[in-house]
């Protein structure tokens, strides 16, 4: 899109990519996204924060044409997606340096070709001026791989942090204008790209405080002119505190493990427990992950396939196990025609999810009363761990 001014002598130049809709051939995104560039005007150099994905290599280098002159370019992020068209922005600009954190020059230089005399590691803190803006870079590690940092500028109190705070968000807004409708974005893209690494946001969201910002620009969706809510919701997502919802994937083939996870749904929602439940069949796996968050408890809902688990529910366990989120709890419920491994099978592929197992619930055939009695046993055992956990609120 063309350069829009969100402060004196910074300019946003967004590409807006409406039609994507998976990312990293895994993340779903419903509402596409968009990867900005910040064009910094100083009294005497101007720096590009960022570039943009080489498939949209054109949302940039259009509106740049009428930009004569750019000193230094900064790379936040070695992923491709901001950092991809930097090799043709160094053509465009012979005399520009492109600046990075120390752990990105060999992710740079091994995904991109570029030439030695051109990049310069900054350290973490150091600052460089521009004239009448400074730019001081801060490294914030994880968010999303290791060599990421942020830039902040104290003359404007702005705040630039490429994926961090970011949201999937195709739009025309320069600003948020629709907090809830970026709060789910942003929450989606905490869940499945931050979530992992919650420890590390953590000390991240604590190194921003000693910043006086007013403005959070991110190179992914609108830029936050009130960034309070964004900063709280970070809080409260890598905090500690869980909800006292339980979340249930699950997938059935004919039927029985439909029958015990509606039952279960049931008993759980009796005791005052929430329930978040994704039919696996046909379930968007950002919404199971943004689910993830909050809850304390996961329960997995699966049949026995040829001894196992069902694929299905075996590829969501091993997500949730990549994500890290923060429950203490689990449990498994599911059905099997003559033998099953299923238990040991889904339990051996949690290694990363620290949790009581409160129950497990498998049945041959088509789910009896017994059946039924021991998933109301689950269902209190749930509700009373929830109770009795200080941090389930
Ligand atoms: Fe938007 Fe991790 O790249």
């Amino acid at each position: 899109m063309h350069l829009r001014e969100i402060r004196k002598g910074i300019e946003l130049i967004a590409s807006v990519h409406w039609e994507r809709r998976l990312f990293d051939s895994l993340i779903p995104l419903p509402d596409g996204t968009s990867y900005n560039a910040y064009l910094i005007r100083g009294s005497e150099k101007i720096a590009l924060l960022d570039t943009t994905d080489p498939e949209l290599r054109h949302e940039l280098m259009d509106p740049l044409e009428s930009v004569e002159r750019v000193d230094y370019v900064i790379s936040h992020h070695a992923e491709q997606d901001h950092s991809g068209s930097i090799p043709e922005i160094l053509r465009r600009y012979p005399e520009a340096t492109l600046l990075c954190s120390s752990k990105a020059e060999d992710l740079l230089r091994s995904h991109l070709d570029i030439p030695e005399d051109r990049l310069r590691v900054v350290e973490d803190g150091e600052k460089l001026s521009l004239g009448d803006k400074t730019l001081q870079f801060v490294y914030t590690p994880w968010v999303h791989w290791p060599e990421t940092m942020c830039t902040y500028i104290p003359e404007d109190r702005c705040l630039f942090s490429c994926d961090f705070f970011g949201s999937h968000l195709a739009t025309t807004d320069a600003f948020v204008t629709d907090k809830a409708q970026v709060y789910e974005a942003a929450k989606r893209y905490y869940a499945e790209i931050m979530m992992p690494f919650r420890g590390i946001i953590t000390k991240n969201l604590q190194k921003l405080e000693s910043l006086d910002f007013d403005m959070i620009a991110p190179s992914h969706g609108p830029v936050y002119d009130d960034p309070s809510f964004i900063l709280e919701a970070y809080e409260d997502w890598s905090s500690p505190t869980m909800k006292n919802e339980v979340v249930l994937p699950y997938i059935s083939m004919h039927g029985s493990t439909g029958i015990m996870v509606k039952y279960l749904i049931d008993a759980l929602a009796k005791q005052g427990v929430r329930v978040h439940a994704f039919d696996l069949a046909v379930t968007d796996i950002g919404k199971l992950a943004m689910a993830l968050v909050d809850a304390a408890t996961v329960i997995v809902g699966t049949p026995t396939v040829h001894m196992g688990s069902h694929p299905a529910a075996y590829y969501a366990t091993y997500l949730a196990n990549l994500l890290r989120p923060k429950l203490k709890y689990a449990a498994i419920v599911g059905s099997y025609g003559w033998s099953s491994k299923v238990i040991e099978q889904i339990s051996g592929l949690i290694p990363n999810l620290k949790v009581d197992v409160l129950g497990t619930v498998l049945h041959k055939g088509v789910p009896t009363q017994e059946t039924f009695a021991q998933l109301d046993e689950l269902a209190r055992a749930v509700a009373q761990a929830h109770e009795k956990d200080e941090n389930v609120k």
